[in-house]
Protein backbone atom coordinates (compact mmCIF):
# COMPACT_ATOMS: atom_id res chain seq x y z
CA UNK A 1 0.00 0.00 0.00
CA UNK A 2 1.14 3.65 -1.22
CA UNK A 3 1.89 5.73 2.27
CA UNK A 4 -0.53 8.94 2.74
CA UNK A 5 -2.25 7.22 -0.57
CA UNK A 6 -5.41 8.25 0.98
CA UNK A 7 -4.94 11.40 2.65
CA UNK A 8 -6.49 10.53 6.18
CA UNK A 9 -9.46 9.81 4.51
CA UNK A 10 -12.17 7.24 6.12
CA UNK A 11 -12.13 3.67 4.91
CA UNK A 12 -15.14 2.41 3.76
CA UNK A 13 -14.25 -1.54 3.42
CA UNK A 14 -10.57 -3.13 4.86
CA UNK A 15 -9.66 -6.35 3.09
CA UNK A 16 -6.59 -8.31 4.54
CA UNK A 17 -5.27 -11.34 3.03
CA UNK A 18 -8.28 -12.07 1.02
CA UNK A 19 -7.80 -15.65 -0.85
CA UNK A 20 -10.57 -17.39 -2.49
CA UNK A 21 -10.69 -21.01 -3.90
CA UNK A 22 -12.89 -22.48 -6.05
CA UNK A 23 -12.62 -25.83 -5.50
CA UNK A 24 -9.21 -26.14 -6.22
CA UNK A 25 -8.83 -23.00 -8.38
CA UNK A 26 -7.09 -20.66 -6.20
CA UNK A 27 -9.00 -17.67 -7.58
CA UNK A 28 -7.46 -14.69 -5.45
CA UNK A 29 -4.18 -14.93 -3.44
CA UNK A 30 -3.50 -12.93 -0.59
CA UNK A 31 -5.60 -9.47 -1.49
CA UNK A 32 -5.24 -6.81 1.21
CA UNK A 33 -6.85 -3.25 -0.06
CA UNK A 34 -8.66 -0.63 1.65
CA UNK A 35 -11.47 1.22 0.02
CA UNK A 36 -12.04 4.99 0.94
CA UNK A 37 -15.63 5.97 1.67
CA UNK A 38 -17.06 8.04 -0.36
CA UNK A 39 -15.05 7.63 -3.60
CA UNK A 40 -15.39 5.80 -6.43
CA UNK A 41 -13.17 3.24 -6.53
CA UNK A 42 -12.85 0.78 -10.10
CA UNK A 43 -11.22 -2.64 -10.50
CA UNK A 44 -9.62 -3.43 -13.69
CA UNK A 45 -7.88 -6.13 -15.22
CA UNK A 46 -7.69 -8.96 -17.91
CA UNK A 47 -10.75 -11.56 -18.46
CA UNK A 48 -10.25 -13.82 -15.92
CA UNK A 49 -8.40 -12.04 -13.25
CA UNK A 50 -10.74 -12.36 -10.57
CA UNK A 51 -13.03 -8.80 -10.62
CA UNK A 52 -16.07 -10.14 -10.16
CA UNK A 53 -15.03 -13.11 -7.60
CA UNK A 54 -13.45 -9.88 -5.38
CA UNK A 55 -16.20 -7.85 -5.85
CA UNK A 56 -18.70 -10.63 -4.81
CA UNK A 57 -16.66 -10.67 -2.20
CA UNK A 58 -17.44 -7.62 -0.74
CA UNK A 59 -20.75 -8.52 0.28
CA UNK A 60 -20.87 -12.25 0.41
CA UNK A 61 -22.57 -13.30 -3.05
CA UNK A 62 -19.95 -15.95 -3.48
CA UNK A 63 -21.83 -17.91 -0.77
CA UNK A 64 -23.81 -18.95 -3.21
CA UNK A 65 -21.34 -20.62 -5.23
CA UNK A 66 -21.20 -24.04 -3.48
CA UNK A 67 -17.41 -24.78 -4.29
CA UNK A 68 -16.38 -21.75 -3.02
CA UNK A 69 -14.11 -21.41 0.05
CA UNK A 70 -13.30 -18.01 1.59
CA UNK A 71 -9.83 -17.22 4.14
CA UNK A 72 -9.36 -13.64 5.26
CA UNK A 73 -11.40 -10.65 6.16
CA UNK A 74 -13.81 -8.34 4.65
CA UNK A 75 -13.99 -5.19 7.28
CA UNK A 76 -17.22 -3.19 7.03
CA UNK A 77 -17.90 -0.95 10.07
CA UNK A 78 -15.65 -2.69 12.13
CA UNK A 79 -16.70 -5.97 12.05
CA UNK A 80 -15.55 -8.67 9.81
CA UNK A 81 -18.34 -9.57 7.43
CA UNK A 82 -17.38 -13.31 7.40
CA UNK A 83 -17.90 -13.50 10.88
CA UNK A 84 -20.05 -16.39 11.44
CA UNK A 85 -22.95 -14.61 13.48
CA UNK A 86 -23.32 -11.86 10.53
CA UNK A 87 -26.88 -11.64 9.19
CA UNK A 88 -26.07 -11.76 5.59
CA UNK A 89 -29.66 -9.97 4.51
CA UNK A 90 -28.53 -7.12 6.28
CA UNK A 91 -25.29 -7.46 4.76
CA UNK A 92 -26.46 -7.22 1.41
CA UNK A 93 -28.62 -4.56 2.62
CA UNK A 94 -25.79 -2.00 3.43
CA UNK A 95 -23.65 -3.45 0.54
CA UNK A 96 -26.23 -3.20 -2.38
CA UNK A 97 -25.18 -4.99 -5.93
CA UNK A 98 -25.54 -3.98 -9.40
CA UNK A 99 -24.87 -6.53 -12.31
CA UNK A 100 -23.67 -5.98 -15.96
CA UNK A 101 -27.06 -6.92 -17.99
CA UNK A 102 -30.34 -4.92 -16.27
CA UNK A 103 -32.44 -7.84 -14.28
CA UNK A 104 -35.69 -6.01 -13.03
CA UNK A 105 -37.95 -7.95 -11.42
CA UNK A 106 -41.32 -8.73 -13.71
CA UNK A 107 -43.14 -6.03 -11.50
CA UNK A 108 -44.06 -2.88 -12.22
CA UNK A 109 -41.32 0.02 -11.76
CA UNK A 110 -43.21 1.46 -8.49
CA UNK A 111 -42.81 -2.44 -6.88
CA UNK A 112 -39.32 -3.36 -8.36
CA UNK A 113 -38.49 0.09 -5.53
CA UNK A 114 -40.77 -1.23 -2.72
CA UNK A 115 -39.98 -4.83 -3.07
CA UNK A 116 -37.16 -4.30 -0.70
CA UNK A 117 -38.71 -2.22 1.41
CA UNK A 118 -41.22 -4.44 2.35
CA UNK A 119 -38.76 -7.40 2.91
CA UNK A 120 -37.14 -4.93 5.60
CA UNK A 121 -40.64 -4.24 7.38
CA UNK A 122 -41.64 -0.97 5.80
CA UNK A 123 -45.50 -0.97 5.57
CA UNK A 124 -46.54 2.65 5.17
CA UNK A 125 -47.51 3.84 2.24
CA UNK A 126 -46.68 7.16 1.96
CA UNK A 127 -43.14 5.79 3.72
CA UNK A 128 -43.13 3.54 0.41
CA UNK A 129 -44.19 6.12 -2.13
CA UNK A 130 -41.68 9.08 -0.60
CA UNK A 131 -38.99 5.79 -1.35
CA UNK A 132 -39.98 5.47 -4.52
CA UNK A 133 -39.69 9.09 -5.49
CA UNK A 134 -36.66 9.37 -3.78
CA UNK A 135 -34.71 6.74 -5.12
CA UNK A 136 -36.08 7.08 -8.62
CA UNK A 137 -34.58 10.94 -8.32
CA UNK A 138 -31.52 9.69 -7.49
CA UNK A 139 -31.09 7.42 -10.13
CA UNK A 140 -32.06 10.16 -12.26
CA UNK A 141 -34.82 7.92 -14.07
CA UNK A 142 -38.35 10.41 -12.27
CA UNK A 143 -38.50 12.19 -15.23
CA UNK A 144 -39.10 9.49 -17.37
CA UNK A 145 -41.03 7.59 -15.97
CA UNK A 146 -42.93 9.09 -13.04
CA UNK A 147 -46.08 9.63 -15.22
CA UNK A 148 -46.18 5.27 -15.35
CA UNK A 149 -45.16 3.88 -12.01
CA UNK A 150 -47.29 0.91 -12.04
CA UNK A 151 -46.26 -0.09 -15.88
CA UNK A 152 -44.15 -2.79 -16.30
CA UNK A 153 -40.62 -2.00 -16.04
CA UNK A 154 -39.43 -4.75 -18.41
CA UNK A 155 -41.02 -2.46 -20.75
CA UNK A 156 -38.33 0.48 -20.28
CA UNK A 157 -35.40 0.53 -22.36
CA UNK A 158 -32.00 -1.35 -21.45
CA UNK A 159 -30.72 2.29 -20.26
CA UNK A 160 -34.00 3.18 -17.83
CA UNK A 161 -33.69 -0.79 -17.09
CA UNK A 162 -30.11 -0.15 -15.65
CA UNK A 163 -31.07 3.05 -13.75
CA UNK A 164 -33.92 1.50 -12.06
CA UNK A 165 -31.93 -1.69 -10.20
CA UNK A 166 -29.74 1.24 -9.38
CA UNK A 167 -32.79 3.26 -8.09
CA UNK A 168 -33.93 -0.52 -6.66
CA UNK A 169 -30.38 -0.75 -4.96
CA UNK A 170 -30.46 2.69 -3.15
CA UNK A 171 -34.79 2.60 -1.69
CA UNK A 172 -32.72 -0.23 0.83
CA UNK A 173 -30.34 2.60 2.19
CA UNK A 174 -27.00 1.05 1.39
CA UNK A 175 -23.51 2.51 2.46
CA UNK A 176 -22.12 0.87 -0.14
CA UNK A 177 -22.60 0.08 -3.71
CA UNK A 178 -21.03 -1.99 -6.21
CA UNK A 179 -21.23 -2.09 -9.53
CA UNK A 180 -19.78 -5.53 -11.86
CA UNK A 181 -19.74 -3.84 -15.40
CA UNK A 182 -22.70 -1.60 -15.41
CA UNK A 183 -22.71 -0.19 -18.51
CA UNK A 184 -21.59 -3.00 -20.75
CA UNK A 185 -24.75 -3.98 -22.26
CA UNK A 186 -25.84 -0.19 -22.89
CA UNK A 187 -25.39 2.27 -25.89
CA UNK A 188 -22.79 5.62 -25.36
CA UNK A 189 -25.88 7.94 -24.21
CA UNK A 190 -27.12 5.51 -21.30
CA UNK A 191 -23.70 5.13 -20.42
CA UNK A 192 -22.69 8.84 -20.06
CA UNK A 193 -26.03 9.19 -17.83
CA UNK A 194 -25.32 5.95 -15.53
CA UNK A 195 -21.50 7.27 -15.47
CA UNK A 196 -22.67 10.77 -14.37
CA UNK A 197 -25.01 9.38 -11.85
CA UNK A 198 -22.30 7.44 -9.96
CA UNK A 199 -20.05 10.48 -9.95
CA UNK A 200 -23.13 12.09 -7.91
CA UNK A 201 -23.62 8.77 -5.92
CA UNK A 202 -20.44 9.56 -4.83
CA UNK A 203 -21.09 12.25 -1.89
CA UNK A 204 -23.43 9.96 -0.09
CA UNK A 205 -22.33 5.93 -1.07
CA UNK A 206 -19.00 4.33 -1.32
CA UNK A 207 -18.58 2.97 -4.72
CA UNK A 208 -16.56 -0.11 -6.23
CA UNK A 209 -17.26 -0.80 -9.80
CA UNK A 210 -15.56 -3.18 -12.26
CA UNK A 211 -15.06 -1.63 -16.00
CA UNK A 212 -13.33 -2.73 -18.54
CA UNK A 213 -13.96 0.28 -20.45
CA UNK A 214 -10.40 2.21 -19.54
CA UNK A 215 -12.10 5.22 -20.33
CA UNK A 216 -14.79 4.83 -17.93
CA UNK A 217 -12.07 4.12 -15.05
CA UNK A 218 -10.18 7.06 -15.73
CA UNK A 219 -12.87 9.59 -16.43
CA UNK A 220 -15.05 8.24 -13.19
CA UNK A 221 -13.11 6.82 -10.61
CA UNK A 222 -10.60 8.29 -7.90
CA UNK A 223 -8.47 5.12 -7.08
CA UNK A 224 -8.25 2.34 -9.53
CA UNK A 225 -6.95 -1.13 -8.84
CA UNK A 226 -5.59 -3.07 -11.44
CA UNK A 227 -6.17 -7.15 -11.28
CA UNK A 228 -3.87 -10.17 -12.77
CA UNK A 229 -4.29 -13.82 -12.32
CA UNK A 230 -6.02 -13.08 -8.85
CA UNK A 231 -3.59 -10.55 -7.76
CA UNK A 232 -3.45 -6.80 -7.22
CA UNK A 233 -0.62 -5.86 -9.16
CA UNK A 234 -0.85 -2.21 -8.29
CA UNK A 235 -3.42 0.10 -6.74
CA UNK A 236 -3.60 4.13 -6.50
CA UNK A 237 -4.56 7.08 -7.72
CA UNK A 238 -6.34 6.51 -10.79
CA UNK A 239 -4.44 9.59 -12.19
CA UNK A 240 -1.16 7.63 -11.13
CA UNK A 241 -2.39 4.36 -12.60
CA UNK A 242 -3.20 6.02 -15.89
CA UNK A 243 -0.89 8.60 -16.26
CA UNK A 244 2.66 7.09 -14.49
CA UNK A 245 2.08 3.29 -13.47
CA UNK A 246 4.78 1.95 -12.13
CA UNK A 247 4.26 -1.47 -12.54
CA UNK A 248 5.03 -3.09 -16.00
CA UNK A 249 2.02 -4.97 -16.75
CA UNK A 250 -0.15 -2.09 -15.52
CA UNK A 251 1.28 -0.29 -18.14
CA UNK A 252 0.82 -3.09 -20.91
CA UNK A 253 -2.61 -3.90 -19.89
CA UNK A 254 -3.41 0.22 -19.71
CA UNK A 255 -1.88 0.96 -22.97
CA UNK A 256 -3.67 -2.14 -25.18
CA UNK A 257 -0.55 -4.29 -25.13
CA UNK A 258 -2.20 -7.23 -23.67
CA UNK A 259 -5.58 -8.58 -21.94
N1 LIG B 1 -19.00 -19.65 -10.22
C1 LIG B 1 -17.76 -20.07 -10.46
N2 LIG B 1 -17.40 -21.33 -10.25
C2 LIG B 1 -16.14 -21.77 -10.49
N3 LIG B 1 -15.15 -20.97 -10.95
C3 LIG B 1 -15.44 -19.69 -11.17
C4 LIG B 1 -16.75 -19.15 -10.95
N4 LIG B 1 -16.74 -17.84 -11.26
C5 LIG B 1 -15.48 -17.56 -11.66
N5 LIG B 1 -14.69 -18.66 -11.61
C6 LIG B 1 -13.26 -18.73 -11.96
O1 LIG B 1 -12.56 -17.75 -11.20
C7 LIG B 1 -11.59 -17.05 -11.99
C8 LIG B 1 -11.90 -15.58 -11.98
O2 LIG B 1 -13.14 -15.35 -12.65
P1 LIG B 1 -13.92 -13.96 -12.56
O3 LIG B 1 -15.28 -14.20 -13.13
O4 LIG B 1 -13.82 -13.43 -11.19
O5 LIG B 1 -13.05 -13.05 -13.54
P2 LIG B 1 -13.31 -11.58 -14.08
O6 LIG B 1 -12.04 -10.81 -13.85
O7 LIG B 1 -14.55 -11.03 -13.52
O8 LIG B 1 -13.47 -11.82 -15.67
P3 LIG B 1 -14.36 -11.04 -16.75
O9 LIG B 1 -13.62 -9.77 -17.02
O10 LIG B 1 -14.36 -11.96 -17.94
O11 LIG B 1 -15.73 -10.82 -16.17
C9 LIG B 1 -11.65 -17.71 -13.36
O12 LIG B 1 -10.64 -18.70 -13.40
C10 LIG B 1 -13.02 -18.34 -13.41
O13 LIG B 1 -13.04 -19.44 -14.24
MG1 LIG C 1 -16.39 -10.44 -14.37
Amino acid sequence: MVNGLFQGRDIGIKVSDLNLWYSTNHALKQISIDVPKNQVTSLIGPSGCGKSTFIRCLNRMNDLIRSCRVEGDVVVDGTNIYDPDIDVVELRKKVGMVFQKPNPFPMSIAENITYGPKIHGIKNKNELNRIVEESLKSSALWDEVSDRLDKSALDLSGGQQQRLCIARTLAVNPEIILFDEPCSALDPISTAKIEELIMNLKKDYTIVIVTHNMQQAARISDYTAYFLHGKIMEYGDTEQIFENPRVKSTEDYITGRFG
